[in-house]
């Protein structure tokens, strides 16, 4: 089939759910991709940050491969030899006691409320029809009903009534807000470090800080959405470490396999992870070894290259390098590690349109927002590259 041919089957059978742009890509190795007509891109959105180590990376194409010849999934009516060594390796590096696998990031943060309505029901003194968890205005945590419901998008939410009670909204980065709207009632708040869908959004230093003492305080749970800031892409392991503060329930996925699998996890306290008993949660492919073995070689791949330290010295460096740019277009630039939101003041999507004809793959994000998130794999003169033609385009 050729392009158009499968352009046609896109249109007559899929969903219109994406207006993904005008590439195909059939290849991908390291930080770029190779289109159906063989033109190369650098990738630099990593699949929302999914991709932190690179397409195709061989240690965990290896582990893929050797894991899919051997045994990938049981289900959890039974024992399987890997789990144990994804429990052991990714507790340590999160420092958190247990770990609940799952597949996609909005199947963790499911498990993360159930997890804190049930610790709240037996041990917060909460109703057990009640309870309330702060979230952020503009947050971005997954698709589920019970997530749109307390989504402030009108786009992810509306039509999708009825919505799921039990969430409060407070404006994102404000810690007396949150403080303001903590009462009887409430279980804990959920929140990304930074706002990624939102636009990448980062709140004021010391903010994380705040909200995990005001949850001390009055005892209730702080649940970070770690999905896409996590796992070295902030220029530290996790978003979260850049304010030297451990979160009640931590949530991840994307870069948890590379990319190459779908890998989530919700890690919390033992308390808190232990009012799981069996038969109250689960999932057929959560915790596969084919999962296990693909996230451990991941998480081997972001500690041994030194992908968080990757990311901050080259975030630096990009930052740095992006701010030179003279263009009437550009609002703001603003980021963390590898994960940079250039804010024009128009439509971005022209420009992502643009960038991707010169061979630079971005995506717009929140309207006026261009998105550069690359794999942490990538290079100072990729870089270099990558800001020579955003200089051509923006200036
Ligand atoms: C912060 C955050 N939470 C949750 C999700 C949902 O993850 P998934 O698309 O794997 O379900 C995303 C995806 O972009 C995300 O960025």
């Amino acid at each position: 089939m050729d392009v158009t041919q499968l352009e046609a089957k896109v249109r007559d059978y899929g969903a219109r759910n994406y207006k993904p742009l005008d590439v195909m890509v059939t290849k991908g190795e390291g930080i770029w991709v190779e289109d159906i007509n063989g033109k190369r891109y650098m990738d630099c959105l990593s699949a929302y940050s999914s991709l932190n180590q690179g397409h195709c990376h061989p240690r965990i194409l290896a582990a893929l491969v050797d894991q899919a010849k051997k045994l990938h999934l049981t289900s959890r009516a039974f024992k399987n030899d890997m789990l144990p060594r994804f429990y052991q390796k990714i507790c340590n590096l999160a420092g958190l006691d247990a770990c609940l696998p799952m597949n996609t990031g909005t199947e963790a943060v499911e498990t993360a409320l159930k997890a804190a309505r049930k610790y709240a029901h037996e041990f917060m003194n909460i109703d057990s029809n009640g309870g309330n968890i702060i979230a952020c205005k503009n947050n971005f945590h997954g698709r589920t009903i019970s997530i749109v419901s307390f989504s402030s998008e009108p786009l992810y939410r509306d039509g999708f009534g009825p919505y799921t009670p039990g969430f409060k909204l407070v404006p994102f980065g404000d810690a007396i807000a949150f403080e303001e709207a903590i009462d009887d009632s409430t279980i804990g708040i959920l929140l990304e470090p930074i706002q990624g869908e939102g636009g990448i959004l980062l709140p004021p230093d010391g903010y994380l800080a705040r909200v995990r003492e005001f949850c001390n305080e009055r005892g209730i749970l702080m649940i970070l959405d770690e999905i896409q800031t996590g796992l070295g892409r902030t220029g530290k392991m996790f978003a979260h470490d850049w304010e030297e503060i451990k979160p009640d329930i931590l949530i991840l996925g994307k870069a948890l396999s590379g990319g190459m699998y779908p890998v989530s996890a919700m890690l919390a306290r033992r308390d808190i992870m232990d009012v799981f008993a069996p038969g109250t949660h689960g999932s057929t492919f959560g915790g596969n070894p084919l999962a296990c073995a693909v996230a451990i070689a991941a998480l081997d791949v972001i500690v041994e290259e030194n992908l968080p330290n990757r990311a901050l010295e080259l975030g630096k460096y990009l930052m740095k390098e992006l701010g030179k740019i003279q263009s009437r277009v550009i609002k703001e630039i603003r980021g963390r590690g590898l994960l940079v939101g250039i804010e024009l003041v128009e439509d971005a999507r022209p420009y992502c349109e643009m960038l991707l004809n010169r061979g630079i793959l971005c995506k717009d994000t929140h309207g006026t927002t261009i998105r550069i998130a690359p794999p942490l794999i990538i290079e100072r003169d990729e870089i270099d590259h990558l800001v020579s033609i955003m200089n051509e385009i923006l200036s």
